[in-house]
């Protein structure tokens, strides 16, 4: 049994996923997350029992099985809990990745605060990348939220992404789209050199 740390999360990760680009939205996600914790400490909201670190964990940890399940969609999720066994992984972080891919595994549907800022803003760091490489500097610095904003409005750009699912925000984790962009971009500025952009 290994201990589960941000160090052994990030080995787990990069052992399984080779492509930077993918690895790069995990480390997003767990920026974002980590950054929605201290929001929701600032409200006074509950957070369960995770610590920010862990927050963290789950999103550098949350697609770490997607590179190799690519072509078994129906196996993302499942592949990474079952590497989790080897390590200490709690109940509530293990029900995280049950709701994550929930759509295809039936596994569990999204219930806490956590759980439902992972499902809305999984996209929402993605479509902050598209919105800064249509930039002619390219860089997340120059990026803000109206623009963040102008671009969700615009359905023909990017438009796999499910606006959908990130606008859940409101309903489900009590947050304006505004706003929820604003704490996604300034979570992925304040780490750009990770990000590569
Ligand atoms: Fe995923
Ligand atoms: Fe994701």
């Amino acid at each position: 049994m290994q201990n589960l740390t941000k160090e052994t999360a990030i080995k787990l990760l990069e052992v399984n996923m080779k492509n930077q680009n993918l690895r790069r939205h995990c480390y997003a996600v767990g920026k974002a997350l980590s950054a929605y914790f201290d929001y929701y400490k600032s409200q006074n909201l509950d957070t369960g029992k995770l610590s920010k670190e862990q927050w963290e964990i789950i999103g550098i940890l949350h697609d770490a099985d997607w590179e190799i399940t690519t072509n078994n969609p129906e196996q993302h999720t499942l592949m990474l809990m079952g590497w989790l066994k080897d390590y200490d992984t709690p109940e509530e972080m293990m029900n995280v990745f049950r709701s994550h891919n929930t759509k295809i595994t039936e596994l569990r549907e999204p219930e806490t605060l956590l759980e439902w800022t992972l499902e809305c803003c999984d996209e929402l760091t993605g479509f902050i990348v598209a919105v800064a490489l249509v930039m002619p500097e390219r860089k997340l610095d120059v990026v803000t939220t109206e623009r963040v904003l102008k671009k969700f409005r615009q359905k023909e750009f990017a438009r796999q992404v499910d606006r959908e699912q990130i606008q859940q925000c409101e309903s489900k984790v009590g947050i304006d789209v505004n706003t929820f962009i604003e704490i996604t971009l300034k979570a992925m500025q304040e780490n750009s050199e990770l990000l590569g952009l």
